[in-house]
């Protein structure tokens, strides 16, 4: 009986050991069988992208190819059973092939709302903000974080990386964009689409190409010169290119020189595919789809988000022979390679909550480097902690402004400040949201020794009795933005500019906050002691603003692109808006998009805008055109000062400009040099372009050698007329300093 009762207890404790082990052993098995992918024969990652997906190819029916060629509609209308993740885009799956559905959410400056793991999502400082740190670390930073955060949430591809030149700076979408410069916004583009795409994710430059205006951009017709469009607009996507090897490339909805860009076999095919090596895969713009032939023949892989040409009508075409099997497959197999290069086949999405702390401290770093310090009379800045300070308008109180449309990412909890009454199923695309984070909370939270008050400024006695009775009066203004309209004007919205003139008219010591996606004109400039550009800044841009404003954070932001002195001054005076017939009324189609997508793909009858400003885009055109600005391009002060010395050009394969930076003043800082050339007058270009740049980290006093490479295709012309690029010989003038106006360095050499 004893020895029996000892082997019941052998036994029993024998099983409680081993128990658990079996257990993991099960689930372990059961796990590996759950989640270890099929393998086919291009499961192996030892091929390459193309090998892998030639194999797929040949295992393909028509239908197949075909589904992976269109979308299947938006959240708000599908046709049938739907796998999108709810992001604006997606293509179905093809499981007895194990290829997985491509899920699209839009991600300009943070992952839009969609998905219900969406209000997680960080709210970086908005594009033009982060090209304005003129730092690609930090737009890989950027770019990473959106990644990630796609990648939580249940995406493989993000919609964002946009890189139009703003010809236009009243675009609703320049803030969108990444500013003026084709060197600058291609880089930083370039390396936000690079770290979104060291997560696995497909990255995406958008919108291909001249789509710089919103206002009838379905039936704008962009007249401009190969040579202008090569050095401008497209160098912009080249450079991007280079830099990310992004895997799509949107193409836009506007016509180009008479072709939609979505159907232009020049964009598509001879410059794209050709010329810059994209070996991805091209989708049309939301509705920007036209034709099956003809915009197959032109280069488009991917219609979006539908398919009203490239499903059942592109099926007859190949049928019918009128698109040939071959050139389905180029499309297909472009599609297919980049998912395999991407990451998208290996790594399937792990959905997971994101780390919206982490976010928050990046987009906050970023906002930092972004915001610009344009004007500081008698050192009005930074705030000293006592006294007292007034925070008048912009809703400083309670929070910051975000930018609106497909970029939209949702204030986490709704917007801060009561949105207008809705009035239909647009409404929060085309609504102001603010970000719960309020500039008065942060600045309080600095300067716990001064007095900080907050007033709407809606009645201007009370904002000039408020203001006359503080130290200093600190006025907020902004101007929303979003897709889908463009500014009517540069000028502030609404009695903005009554209200700053009525501040300062009460104070000398009036500093204005913007919070803008575009520059703004200021007409009361002199009147002001101090000018803050702060952008949208972000989920933590009321902390970046306040440690700007109060000198915890020296300000290193320069302007990435020029504010002139009026609309008077832009290339053309007068916003190009179109005729009604082109610019159908969405709101009293009763906001039915399905509808308002079909209309769009039938086309509207085009109208004219032309780009006879040429190679002059931005500071290009002001420098030509010897217009004054109100701050140019490449501008941004700081709290200390910075000097500049010994310039020397050294010629190699590419040149290398060297100088001296010092830190002339008292506390340490970030400077931001900068180098243009200009080019020998046989190349007939604009008086001069940026050619490269450093971020140089100088201690008060400290002073740093500087070079930097500049490769010879910085300093090339296209030549339409031979279709290449060109090194014109003669002298070129090297200039350096602190921003396109401010370049005392100088030497000339030639080049052969
Ligand atoms: C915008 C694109 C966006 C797409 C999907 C379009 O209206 O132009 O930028 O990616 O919608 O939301």
């Amino acid at each position: 009986m004893k020895a029996a009762a000892k082997l019941l207890l052998r036994a029993t404790c024998a099983f409680f050991l081993a128990a658990p082990l079996f257990l993991a052993q099960f689930v372990q098995a059961q796990f590996a069988g759950m989640t270890k992918p099929k393998q086919y024969p291009w499961s192996n990652t030892a091929l390459s992208p193309d090998a892998r997906a030639d194999l797929v190819i040949q295992q393909m029916t028509l239908d197949e190819k075909i589904l992976l060629m269109h979308g299947q509609g938006m959240p708000f209308f599908t046709h049938g059973p739907s796998e999108s993740n709810g992001g604006a885009g997606f293509t179905e799956a093809i499981p007895r092939l194990g290829i997985p559905s491509i899920q699209m959410a839009d991600s300009a400056y943070g992952v839009t709302r969609g998905a219900a793991a969406g209000r997680y999502s960080t709210a970086l400082p908005n594009d033009l903000a982060a090209a304005c740190s003129w730092d690609p670390q930090a737009a890989y930073a950027y770019g990473g974080l959106i990644g990630r955060e796609l990648r939580a949430e249940g995406y493989n591809m993000t919609l964002g990386g946009g890189v139009n030149l703003p010809r236009e700076p009243r675009d609703g979408r320049t803030f969108e964009y990444m500013g003026e410069d084709p060197l600058l916004a291609g880089t930083m583009d370039g390396y936000v689409e690079k770290g979104v795409q060291s997560n696995g994710v497909i990255g995406d430059l958008k919108h291909y190409a001249m789509n710089d205006q919103e206002s009838g951009r379905n039936a704008v017709n962009a007249n401009i010169d190969k040579r202008s469009m090569r050095e401008t607009d497209l160098r912009a996507f080249q450079i991007a290119l280079s830099i990310s090897h992004a895997g799509a490339v949107m193409c836009s909805y506007n016509r180009v020189n008479g072709d939609y860009s979505c159907e232009n076999h020049y964009l598509l095919t001879d410059v794209l595919k050709k010329d810059f090596h994209f070996d991805g895969f091209v989708l049309s713009d939301w509705g920007g789809t036209h034709s099956a032939v003809k915009a197959s023949h032109a280069g488009l892989d991917m219609e979006q988000p539908d398919q009203y040409f490239y499903g059942e009508a592109m099926k007859k075409a190949v049928q019918s022979g009128a698109v040939s099997e071959a050139e389905l497959d180029g499309h297909v197999h472009r599609i297919l390679r980049t998912i395999f290069a991407s990451g998208v086949f290996d790594h399937p999405t792990v959905t997971s909550v994101p780390d919206a702390d982490a976010g928050a401290k990046l987009a906050e770093q970023i906002a930092e480097k972004s915001i610009v310090l344009l004007k500081n009379e008698d050192h009005v800045l930074p705030l000293t902690d006592g006294g007292t300070v007034v925070l008048i308008g912009g809703h400083a109180d309670v929070g910051v402004l975000t930018g609106g449309g497909s970029a939209q990412v949702d204030a986490p909890g709704g917007t801060v400040v009561a949105p207008p009454a809705p009035k239909g199923p647009m409404d929060a695309f085309m609504h102001p949201q603010w970000l719960r984070d309020s500039p008065l909370r942060a600045l309080s939270a600095e300067l716990p020794g001064a007095k900080i008050s907050y007033l709407s400024g809606d009645d201007l006695d009370a904002a000039a009795d408020a203001a006359r009775r503080a130290d200093v009066a600190i006025v907020f203004a902004y101007q929303w933005e979003s897709e889908g309209m463009d500014l009517p004007t540069l000028n502030l919205a609404s009695a903005q500019n009554q209200l700053i003139e009525t501040v300062a008219a009460a104070n000398p010591k009036t500093i204005v906050v913007l919070e803008t996606g575009s520059p703004a004109t200021m007409p009361w400039i002199d009147k002001v002691a101090g000018v803050v550009e702060a952008w949208y800044p972000g989920i933590r841009g009321a902390e970046a603003l306040a440690g700007i404003l109060t000198g915890k954070v020296n300000p290193s932001g320069k302007l990435a692109i020029t504010f002139p002195k009026s609309d008077a001054d832009l290339p053309h005076p007068t916003l190009v808006t179109p005729p009604p017939a082109s610019q159908p009324n969405f709101a009293a189609m009763g906001g039915d998009i399905s509808n308002f997508m079909s209309m769009m793909a039938k086309g509207l009858p085009p109208f004219q805008t032309s780009y006879d400003e040429k190679l002059e885009v931005g500071y290009t055109w002001y420098d030509a055109e010897k217009k004054a600005v109100l701050f140019p391009f490449g501008f941004g002060l700081s709290y200390t000062t910075y000097a500049y010395a010994d310039l020397a050009v050294e010629k190699g394969d590419a040149l290398t400009v060297s100088f001296t930076v010092k830190n002339t003043g008292k506390r340490a800082g970030t400077e931001i040099a900068e180098v243009y050339a200009a080019l020998p007058a046989a190349a007939q270009e604009p008086p001069k372009r940026l050619i490269g740049w450093s971020r140089v980290e100088l201690a008060a006093g400290e002073s740093r050698k500087v070079s930097i490479a500049v490769p010879r295709d910085r300093l090339t012309i296209y030549d339409g007329a031979s279709d290449s690029w060109k090194l014109v010989p003669g002298a070129y003038v090297i200039l350096a300093g602190g921003s396109s106006q401010d370049l005392d360095l100088r030497r000339t050499v030639r080049l052969p």
